[in-house]
């Protein structure tokens, strides 16, 4: 069963392709001296995103490697994974990262790379979580975090947050909040799997021993 314990601080590298927030919500975590974590680079698959200008504004390293500029997307997945790997991270944390990671890409991080999803897996993967919840109809729909696998957002579950469907709700305004309880999720938990490590068994994954 493979099992990950870090020394402290762990070293987050970040993939992102917006905003940022969930990122933005690591460093505030990282900057405090008991958080276990500490953000060592972010990565992007596009330049000029708010993402990497929050990286810069607190001073971290920041590196973007985009598909175009690779013959296929195998070489992209391959540069990628050497980008990640030059800041020897512990833990990779695709955090709004519109990309798929590849075979070769996996091969290097696979077990230790989490994605945050917003929507209640198995319940609607892919890029529209939250508009696909309500078209659905459902009354509670919430993130999830999980270990990445080769599939859309199938790879094991390590915490989910329930967030309720308000009768007025759009996409933006449930995907608003759906993000205000993902990042707190995401912040408690990476800090948690920091400090006590983790394990990974079939679908299962516990923190600590
Ligand atoms: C998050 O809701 C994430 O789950 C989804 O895209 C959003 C990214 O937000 N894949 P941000 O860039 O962290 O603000």
């Amino acid at each position: 069963m493979p099992t990950y314990r870090f020394s402290a601080p762990a070293r987050l590298v970040v993939l992102g392709s917006g905003s940022g927030t969930n990122l933005q919500a690591l460093l505030d975590a990282a900057s405090e001296e008991e958080y276990a974590a500490r953000v060592v680079a972010v990565g992007a698959d596009r330049p000029g995103i708010e993402g990497l200008a929050r990286a810069e504004r607190a001073g971290i390293d920041t590196f973007v490697e985009r598909v175009r500029d690779h013959p296929d997307r195998s070489a992209w997945d391959a540069a990628l994974a050497e980008q990640v790997a030059r800041h020897e991270p512990d833990l990779v944390i695709s955090a709004g990262f519109m990309k798929l990671f590849g075979p070769r890409f996996l091969d290097r991080f696979a077990g230790r790379t989490l994605n945050t999803h917003p929507a209640l897996s198995p319940s609607f993967p892919g890029m529209q979580g939250p508009q696909d919840a309500l078209d659905y109809g459902v009354k509670v729909t919430g993130a999830t975090l999980f270990v990445v696998d080769g599939g859309v957002d199938t790879g094991p579950i390590v915490a989910q947050v329930p967030v309720a469907v308000e009768p007025d709700d759009d996409a933006a305004a449930l995907h608003e909040r759906i993000k205000t309880a993902e990042r707190a999720m995401l912040v408690d938990t990476v800090g948690r799997m920091a400090r006590e490590g983790f394990s990974v068994e079939g679908r299962s994954v516990r923190i600590g021993s």
